[in-house]
């Protein structure tokens, strides 16, 4: 991420920018394998890319980014593949959070704990406590995450909680359904934007996207730019939402 973030002014008004925006970044092996390299240089690629979504989100003021990092699926690629993935978002943690603190960026890592190994843990941790002042851009990475174990979990959760007399059933609600999710107290992303071609949701905030926007793009994620946030930001604001209403 940039240090110094240059604002630009667009041609698009403030109430038409999206507040929260999901990413899915797909399309880091496809890109390596377009150019003849190895898997690990597509990923390595896509942190850079990530980068600068990041920087760019800053720049426009967006109040929530979150993007899917590694799923709850991604445990069944080959190992190798797993390791240079978890190495590259420890670095990409420990290498940034500096940068983070400093543009008042705050971290909150979305998924599920188990079965994650102490260092990985303690990451996390890290991450999310050294960034707990900011007040900007709140950064959500969905590390670990999938959303049907999100609910899962979230019932669980509220079954729990009914069974030792705390809830009655009668008051759960989406209310209480939305707070038990594992992003509990964000608000649903506007957008969902995911690169490479794939239109799928690949279990990515199944519950949260009900009345979210879809944007896909042809490109590789490594390919990500400005320009590519630019356009996005352009496509949202033609969209026309009725929550099912009417105009
Ligand atoms: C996205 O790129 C990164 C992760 C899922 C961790 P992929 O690794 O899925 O790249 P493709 O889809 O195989 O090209
Ligand atoms: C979704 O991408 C997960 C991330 C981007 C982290 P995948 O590449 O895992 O999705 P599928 O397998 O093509 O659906
Ligand atoms: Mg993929």
């Amino acid at each position: 991420m940039d240090n110094a973030v240059a604002k630009t002014v667009i041609d698009i008004a403030p109430d038409q920018l999206p507040s929260h925006i999901g990413v899915i970044m797909d399309g880091n092996g496809r890109w390596a394998q377009a150019r003849g390299k190895h898997r690990s240089d597509g990923h390595r690629a896509g942190v850079e890319a990530l980068r600068r979504l990041v920087t760019c989100a800053v720049e426009f003021e967006i109040k929530y980014l979150t993007v899917f990092s590694f799923s709850s699926e991604n445990w069944r690629r080959p190992q190798d593949e797993i390791n240079t993935i978890l190495g590259l978002m420890k670095k990409f943690v420990a290498s940034d959070i500096g940068t983070f603190a400093k543009n008042n960026v705050r971290i909150r890592i979305l998924g599920s704990r188990k079965g994650l190994n102490s260092s990985v843990l303690k990451m996390i941790q890290e991450a999310e406590e050294r960034t707990t002042q900011c007040t900007g851009l709140q950064l959500n990475i969905a590390f670990n995450y999938g959303a049907r174990a999100e609910i899962l979990d979230a019932t669980i959760d509220i079954a729990e909680r009914v069974a030792r007399g705390e809830l009655k059933t009668q008051d759960i609600d989406e209310d209480v359904m939305s707070r038990a999710l594992y992003t509990g107290g964000l608000p649903d992303p506007d957008i969902i934007f995911r690169t490479s071609g794939e239109q799928r949701l690949s279990n990515f905030l199944l519950w949260q996207s009900a009345y979210s926007e879809f944007v896909f793009s042809q490109e590789f994620w490594p390919d990500f730019s400005r320009s590519s946030f630019l356009d996005l930001l352009h496509t949202f604001a033609t969209r026309k939402r009725r929550f099912g209403n009417i105009e």
